[in-house]
């Protein structure tokens, strides 16, 4: 899969100052659908002064949580209700080690198809997990349904600035 790895002028960890500066949109993805929304979300959130870096699940560990950050998870569904190949590894590691994610807030955006009975089965299971390790969803899921419509990707560029709107409040809150 290609990398798009976009870091914004703002340089430092996710927060500086009370303010939210960087986020990470973490990409579970098959055939490259949700890298491609992923990639809008990013250029959306670039075009608010947001930093974004999107990753690829397969080239990170359980350490892109580390420090407090504020991260997107955007995923396909894929199997029979599963993860996509490229995030296993990335699950794996964090059910097994186990890390505190507490001060880790996120928000998952699910790709999916209700062709399928489970259908993006995939977002409720970083939502689920992310959550038994401590870390707060700031945001309810954004789903899509079927092949990304114009109207999908503008609502998930909608809602990934809802998503930092989120994040900046919970770092004002914690002071
Ligand atoms: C073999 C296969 C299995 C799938 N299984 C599911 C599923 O269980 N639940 C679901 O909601 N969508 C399922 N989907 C739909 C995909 O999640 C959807 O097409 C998504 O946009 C693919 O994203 P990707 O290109 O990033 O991998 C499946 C798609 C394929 C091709």
């Amino acid at each position: 899969m290609k990398i798009t790895i976009s870091v914004s002028k703002l340089l430092g960890e996710a927060r500086r100052g009370g303010e939210m500066e960087r986020v990470v949109i973490l990409v579970g993805t098959e055939t490259g659908t949700a890298e491609d929304v992923a990639g809008e979300m990013a250029e959306a959130l670039e075009g608010a002064g947001v930093g974004v870096e999107v990753v690829d699940m397969e080239d990170v560990g359980p350490g892109v949580f580390g420090g407090g950050r504020a991260v997107i998870v955007c995923t396909a569904t894929h199997g029979d209700g599963e993860l996509p190949e490229n995030s296993v590894g990335l699950y794996e590691q964090l059910v097994e080690e186990r890390p505190d994610l507490g001060g880790v807030a996120f928000a998952v955006c699910g790709l999916g198809d209700s062709a399928y009975p489970d259908f993006c089965a995939a977002g409720r299971i970083w939502s689920r997990t992310l959550g038994e390790l401590g870390a707060e969803e700031v945001i309810r899921r954004y789903e899509i349904d079927g092949w990304p419509e114009e109207e999908d990707v503008e609502g998930a560029r909608e809602w990934a600035g809802r998503a930092v709107e989120r994040f900046r409040e919970l770092v004002r809150g914690r002071g």
